[in-house]
């Protein structure tokens, strides 16, 4: 579970030709279960239109000091109280002066100065103005009285000109906050690829063999993953799902090619986790044209898909997890697969039990490693938490091992 679920997040939005990329901010924030408040200067609204914001945060936008219709009380000073963080995405070079020197004659320095929570800056502008004496002396007093800043990085700006000057992009500033928040970054900078969902074997252009895994647990994997500051690869099989944010996303269809992109990418990774229900099989000659009804009944000759995971230890030193799906006789498989496909861990889970397995919000199983011949059971929990808690056991088993090779 994010830091971020239940918090509630000021994201104040200024005058910036980066304010669009602020949209993607309030999506990211709300992914995680925060409530988002979006406030925006006035030149922050000749730069985007504050419905969209309230279109996307379900919250009305606010704009001024002294609304036309004024509620009771003081917003800013309500709002103060209420607040566990503020974002200010893009920061101008007025706004960061203005908080330098206490300045409130608008909405949001007003809200700035009025509340003491955690404050996270991300600036944008022009490369001159940021490199300006005035701005940098600024962004010095600020973070010294606590400001967080995220530099803005090198590239091209509004006017064309290359330079420093653009804000980060909007994952970064989420990763931020939830560092600064207290978030578990215990993945910081860790390669971490996921694979996820089912595979898909054609019998003909027109249909296939596959089977019901959702990909839930993979992408539950990958998002904890993210927001524990992983940098994260997901491959995956067809999925009704939505990428992951802030993941490199690759999508597959069969057994072959996920296991061409794992290849390719697993010599780079710090961590591999196989999530996805690789089918075992494939249709030998799959049909060039749409069978046909008419006809004799065709007999359909399956031969085996390569075993993507068993392959890897010799082509990567990454910690290399399993995932086993069973039936009868778990425990024996899982070992069997944890010796025989030379893992460091893997995580028995049950085709045969109605709440967890394919297709569920909800998963339970054990987690066996090969170094410490430990084994730690989990219990029935939503897929999110569970993927969170094995994170948690392999970052252990991983710093063990690292401290054991010094
Ligand atoms: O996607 P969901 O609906 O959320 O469901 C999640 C899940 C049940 C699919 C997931 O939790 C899970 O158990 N995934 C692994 C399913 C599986 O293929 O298990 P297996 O016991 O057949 O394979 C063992 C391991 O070898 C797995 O890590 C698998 O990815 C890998 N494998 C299997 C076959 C193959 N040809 N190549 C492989 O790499």
């Amino acid at each position: 579970m994010s830091i971020l679920k239940g918090k509630n997040i000021l994201l104040g939005v200024t005058g910036s030709i980066a304010a669009y990329k602020a949209c993607e901010i309030v999506r990211l924030l709300t992914k995680t279960g925060a409530g988002v408040q979006v406030m925006m200067t006035h030149s922050g609204t000749r730069m985007i239109g504050p419905a969209t914001f309230a279109a996307l945060s379900g919250r009305d936008v606010l704009t001024d000091l002294f609304p036309k219709t004024p509620k009771a009380g003081l917003e800013h000073i309500h709002l103060a109280e209420t607040l566990d963080a503020i974002i200010v995405a893009p920061a101008t070079a007025n706004i960061i002066a203005k908080t330098a020197h206490g300045i409130a004659d608008d909405l949001l320095s007003t809200t700035l100065l009025a509340c003491d929570v955690p404050k996270l800056f991300a600036p944008a502008m022009n490369f001159r103005m940021w490199r300006n004496e005035a701005t940098q002396s600024n962004i010095a007093v600020i973070k010294q009285r606590g400001v967080s800043i995220i530099d803005p990085t090198h590239g091209q700006l509004a006017s064309l000109a290359v330079g420093e000057g653009r804000m980060a992009e909007p994952q970064t500033i989420v990763d931020a906050l939830q560092k600064l928040l207290g978030g578990k970054q215990d993945y910081y900078g860790k390669r971490v690829l996921i694979t996820a969902g089912p595979t898909r074997e054609p019998i003909d252009p027109v249909r296939f063999l596959s089977n019901r895994s959702s990909g839930k647990m993979g992408y539950a994997l990958a998002a904890a993953a993210r927001e524990r500051g992983a940098e994260v690869t997901l491959i995956s099989g067809p999925t009704a799902l939505e990428p992951v944010a802030g993941c490199d996303f690759i999508a597959v269809e069969t057994a072959e090619e996920m296991e061409k992109q794992v290849r390719e990418k697993a010599p780079d990774q710090e961590l591999i986790i196989m999530a996805a229900a690789v089918a075992d099989f494939r249709i030998a000659h799959p049909e060039t044209q749409k069978m046909k009804r008419e006809g004799s009944t065709p007999i359909l000759k399956l031969e085996p898909n390569p075993d993507i995971l068993r392959k890897l230890r010799p082509i990567t030193d990454a910690y290399l997890v399993g995932f086993a799906l069973e039936m009868e006789e778990g425990r024996k498989n899982a070992l069997q697969k944890l010796r025989e496909k030379n893992l460091d861990a893997i995580f028995l889970n049950y085709a045969d039990r109605a709440q967890s397995g394919f297709d569920k919000e909800t998963n339970e199983g054990i987690l066996f490693f090969k170094d410490s011949e430990k084994e730690i059971p989990f219990e029935l929990q939503s897929k999110n938490s569970l993927a969170h808690r094995i994170l948690t056991a392999i970052r252990n088993e991983m710093s063990g091992r690292e401290k054991r090779k010094g």
